[in-house]
């Protein structure tokens, strides 16, 4: 019998034996790990400034899904794969396209939002067959907040990063 959860943090193996019900991935990241490029900002799931990935199997077929690291607990995260901000980079130091697509485009100003950004446009690149059209670019991200670029450049960088 095993107790308490196993996960992934990128390439790296948690086993997790006693963890409060209520510890947040967002505190457990940022608090246990280190992992600072995940924000806060509300801490109540309206802004995503916090959006982490979590990919799962699912059948036969991974599926990723853009998360709000602050309203999901670490103890439902068994078997789970969880990625953040720090897994985009390439191990040779080049940026994630997503990533690249945001620097060309001017996407980011302050920065506060931009990790999260990058998540839920990462999720989307990977999710089957979006459409490139502005509105389908407009639900996928609406769930991100900015408060510095009026979204325009952030719209122009994800669909440079879609072709
Ligand atoms: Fe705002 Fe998580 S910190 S949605
Ligand atoms: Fe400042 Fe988005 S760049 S909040």
């Amino acid at each position: 019998i095993r107790h308490g959860i196993r996960f992934y943090v990128g390439n790296e193996c948690h086993t997790l034996a006693d963890v409060a019900p209520t510890r947040t991935l967002l505190d457990w990241l940022r608090e246990d790990r280190g992992l600072t490029g995940t924000k806060e900002g509300c801490n109540e799931g309206d802004c995503g400034a916090c959006t982490v990935l979590v990919v799962r199997l699912e059948g036969d077929r991974l599926v990723w899904r853009a998360v709000n690291a602050c309203i999901q607990f670490v103890s439902m995260l068994d078997g789970a794969q969880v990625l953040t901000i720090e897994d985009m980079r390439a191990p040779d130091g080049s940026l994630h396209p997503v990533q690249q697509a945001m620097v060309d485009q001017h996407g980011s100003q302050c920065g506060f939002c931009t990790p999260g950004f990058v998540m839920s446009m990462v999720a989307g690149r990977k999710a089957d067959g979006l459409a490139q059209d502005e509105h389908a670019i407009d639900d996928m991200l609406a769930g991100n907040l900015c408060r510095c670029t009026g979204y325009a450049p952030i719209v122009r960088a994800m669909r440079q990063a879609m072709q």
